[in-house]
């Protein structure tokens, strides 16, 4: 915990946030890199109640369950909670933009955007590092693996690593500010656990190599602004050859991403939308175009979303008084 405290907000009754999407793995960093989205997130009200726990009041936009043991919201705040004073009680509304299922880090939203209301409302005790654990239980719950990868970006902002989860050790990295996202959602829903499922549980050390130095070499490109440098490096030659069937028209996507001048693209999260990376919003409109066009021909509904990188997590919107 932090040393200094900030005052509790005792004059508030609770926070409006907005709790962003984030795309997870980017291509060669499965279950250790992520990025946070500025244009696309839900919206949260966390307020203070007199009955000790977390009662979700409602959700706008999407049938998910109200109880807190079942609600991944509802885990990370019960999480918190139990490590600061379990006799505490908040209420949590969610309008739920994020599709849960999507790739884009719908469970990470909620639960970073409860966890750091709480927070907020408390006066901040806990770092936003120190977060970070309270909300992957909402991602145990819901997919069974307490993986990091969308909430560390959620909570921190810009790019993260994951160097460790045992104790956990996260790397925040330098974001270019010319990057920008283009990602389409085909409207189908593919599950993480079954994401993860279909994946071997070995790697030959050929592909490890090259996975792990097209890794090592991202992180540099970020550092350097080198956008050739990370073009070359969103590569994935373990994850993505496995998930890529769950995925209608993946290869068509891609080749219409790498034609549109995209930097690269691959699977976000695990699916099923498919992101590409840009530089310039310019070029990030044109790549949505070129996916727009390549899904436009199919049976299948979509959403496409273009959105800068977020430089920080979740935004505090308005105090309620
Ligand atoms: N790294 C996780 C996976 C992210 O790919 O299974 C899930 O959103």
């Amino acid at each position: 915990m932090q040393i200094l405290y900030e005052l509790e907000k005792v004059d508030v009754t609770g926070v409006r946030l907005f709790a962003p999407a984030s795309i997870a793995n980017i291509s060669c960093g499965f279950d250790v890199l992520g990025l946070c989205l500025e244009n696309i997130g839900d919206i949260m009200e966390i307020r203070r109640s007199n009955t000790a726990g977390i009662q979700i009041t409602s959700i706008k936009g999407q049938d998910l369950p109200l109880e807190a043991e079942k609600n991944v919201a509802g885990v990370a705040g019960l999480a918190l909670l139990a490590e600061y004073n379990p006799q505490l009680g908040f209420e949590i509304y969610i309008e739920k933009n994020i599709k849960p299922g999507s790739g884009i880090g719908s469970s990470a939203a909620s639960a970073a955007g409860a966890v750091a209301g709480i927070n907020y409302l408390l006066g901040s005790p806990f770092s936003t590092k120190e977060l970070i654990p309270f909300a992957m239980e909402g991602e145990r719950l819901a997919c069974g693996s307490a993986h990091a990868d969308n909430v560390a970006p959620a909570l921190l902002g810009g790019f993260t690593l994951v160097r460790d989860t045992n104790p956990l050790d996260i790397c925040a990295l330098p974001t270019p500010l010319e990057l920008v996202a283009t990602v389409i959602h085909p409207k189908i829903e593919v599950k993480t656990a079954d994401a993860r499922a279909v994946l071997k549980t070995r790697v030959s050390l050929e592909k490890a190599i090259s996975q792990w130095a097209n890794v090592g070499a991202l992180v540099s490109s970020l550092y350097e602004e080198d956008y050739e440098l990370l073009s070359k490096s969103l590569v994935d030659g373990i994850v993505e050859p496995a998930r890529s069937i769950l995925i209608p028209y993946f290869n068509e996507l891609k080749d219409a991403c790498k034609k549109a001048g995209a930097l690269g693209s691959g699977i976000s999260g695990s699916g099923p939308s498919v992101f590409a990376l840009s530089r310039g919003m310019t070029t990030a409109n044109h790549v949505a175009q070129a996916m727009q066009a390549v899904l436009e021909k199919t049976e299948i509904p979509f959403d496409i979303h273009v959105s800068p990188v977020k430089q920080s997590g979740v935004s505090f919107l308005e105090d309620i008084t």
